[in-house]
């Protein structure tokens, strides 16, 4: 049987936190299991907002090591950096020229991010999702896991495959591009933040104790969890939307103690915020020990690091470059042979 692939990316822009790992990455370790499996650092995404270079750089090679740290095998998946397969850039173009101006206007993310960069608004932002809809077009990819502030954005790499290349281009009825679906689990979808429990826990947010990072120290996260937005009822409780926080503490404490919510609910149900806060915080440093171990190791042998890179670099140029080159001529572009 073919197996489904799947592709998903991080953008290199700040730490890693709790919502990119449960949201996204946990999903893609157990996918890799069955799937053919590609992930990359959207490092391209990235220069959409004013960056430093050697930041970028630094945060680049820090989030690959963090994908295998947190269980990503290269010996399953191709591991890859975006910027190193020209092909995305490439494909993007083409995309920009068939979408539509006012698909993009509707773009939630954008609005949200073009309000945070004031005057410094790039085309590139503007651009981000028909980016991201060449990195997933690339690669053929059935599913893409992500989280759910994503799937307007998977909606239009869909749109894009089906309504502006495969209905216009197609000569003989066959599909050129095959068209992808999201695929959100429901379970740490969208992890919020420790200081609003309204707001998602964000890479942009300026304050750092509104999330957990997987590379902070235990001393940091007690601290964190510590000072982490409650409310003053006793017992805690899912789904009580005039308690987001008592939502989103419970549901990191059901996922990072792995006791599930069904125990968990119970077990807190008449706890207080100051039992249960010790609690999660051990659950969430417990979690992320094997991940620190890991990365530690990982960062200090760059040249393992590097020879995984080069490695998902050479897959993932071989299956973009046959795409690009199907779209190129079913456009009309001429080919060098
Ligand atoms: P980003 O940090 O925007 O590069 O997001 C990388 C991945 O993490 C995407 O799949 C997002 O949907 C997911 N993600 C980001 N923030 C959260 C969150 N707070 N909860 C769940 N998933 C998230
Ligand atoms: N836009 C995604 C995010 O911020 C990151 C991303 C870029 C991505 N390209 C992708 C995710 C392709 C999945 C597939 O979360």
């Amino acid at each position: 049987m073919v197996r489904k692939r799947v592709l998903s990316g991080v953008q290199p822009t700040g730490a890693i936190h709790l919502g990119n790992w449960l949201g996204a990455i946990r999903n893609w370790v157990e996918l890799q299991e069955n799937h053919e499996t590609y992930v990359c650092v959207v490092d391209l995404h990235a220069i959409t907002v004013p960056h430093d270079p050697k930041q970028l750089a630094e945060n680049t090679l820090r989030t690959a090591a963090l994908y295998i740290a947190c269980g990503m095998d290269p010996a399953k998946s191709t591991i890859f950096i975006q910027s190193q397969i020209s092909a995305h850039s490439e494909l993007c173009w083409l995309l920009n020229c068939l979408t539509p101006m006012n698909w993009m206007e509707r773009m939630i993310q954008f609005k949200e991010k073009s309000i945070k960069q004031g005057d410094n608004v790039s085309i590139g932002l503007f651009d981000y999702p028909v980016l991201m809809a060449a990195d997933i077009l690339l690669y053929n990819a059935d599913l893409v896991p992500v989280g759910e502030d994503q799937k307007q954005h998977l909606e239009l790499a869909r749109d894009i495959a089906q309504q502006r290349i495969n209905s216009k281009f197609s000569s003989n009825g066959e599909p050129i591009i095959k068209v992808p679906k999201p695929l959100i689990l429901k379970e740490g979808a969208k992890i919020m933040s420790l200081t609003e429990g309204n707001k998602k826990m964000s890479k942009s947010d300026p304050n750092d104790n509104s999330r957990i990072t997987l590379l902070d120290s235990p001393e940091l996260i007690t601290k964190k969890i510590k000072r982490a937005k409650t409310d003053t009822t006793i017992g805690l409780e899912f789904n009580n939307p005039k308690r987001p926080e008592a939502d989103n503490l419970l549901s990191l404490y059901s996922i990072l103690s792995g006791l599930g919510r069904e125990v968990v609910g119970k077990d807190c149900a008449e706890m207080g915020w100051g039992t249960f806060k010790p609690l999660l915080a051990e659950a969430t440093i417990s979690a992320l020990k094997p991940i620190q171990t890991q990365y530690n190791e990982l960062i200090n042998d760059r040249g393992e690091l590097d020879r995984i890179l080069l490695e998902g670099r050479a897959n993932a140029e071989e299956v973009a470059q046959k795409t690009l080159s199907r779209l190129q001529l079913a456009l009309g572009l001429l080919r060098k042979n």
